[in-house]
């Protein structure tokens, strides 16, 4: 491998899960389990290597129109992967970052991430991105929302609006 090739950023579309556990006979909460385990792996591994930044989109907002006990599995494993994992990724210098609309998400679900983005936030190792409750529309009317504040609180004028501005507007800002 060559280690001074690696790529910056690595994202990860989180699918593939219901497939697999069709191919295995199995409820697709256990394939969205297996997802999870295999996350583990890639996150030691990315960290390991040095790799800057991993992004993982693992729920959409789309996705809360699946049946509502998929739905519940989902919340239930991200409770408790923070739960398991939150040390762990600390004492790896990893910073989480979660890419999405916290407030949509049910209150367990929201303290568990808010903590673990709180607790991290000052680590300088891979910074773990996970998009929760994320839609690229509704990123990008956040961040037309944010600037407007900015240009009604006369911070920012609007004909000087560049894309860096933009940039600093969206969930990935610093990134
Ligand atoms: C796609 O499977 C996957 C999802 C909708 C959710 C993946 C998210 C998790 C497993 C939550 C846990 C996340 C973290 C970060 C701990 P699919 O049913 O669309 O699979 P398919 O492509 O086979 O149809």
């Amino acid at each position: 491998m060559k280690f001074e090739r690696l790529p910056k950023h690595v994202a990860i579309i989180m699918d593939g899960n219901g497939r697999w556990a069709q191919q295995h006979s199995l409820q697709i909460a256990l394939g969205h389990q297996a997802g999870v385990e295999s996350l583990r792996a890639i996150i030691r591994e990315s960290s390991d290597l040095g790799i800057d930044t991993l992004s993982l989109y693992a729920f959409s907002t789309e996705n809360w129109r699946r049946s509502a006990a998929e739905v519940s599995a989902l919340m239930s494993l991200l409770l408790r992967y923070f739960a398991s994992e939150i040390d762990e990724l600390d004492q790896k210098n990893v910073r989480i970052r979660i890419l999405g609309d916290k407030a949509g998400l049910p209150e367990p679900q929201r303290l568990a991430v808010t903590q673990a983005e709180e607790r991290t936030k000052g680590n300088t190792g891979l910074n773990l991105c996970i998009a929760l409750n994320y839609g690229g529309r509704q990123e990008i009317l956040r961040a037309a929302r944010l600037l407007a504040e900015r240009v009604r609180d006369g911070q920012l004028d609007a004909e000087m609006i560049d894309e860096e501005d933009f940039s600093q507007a969206l969930y990935t800002a610093g990134l």
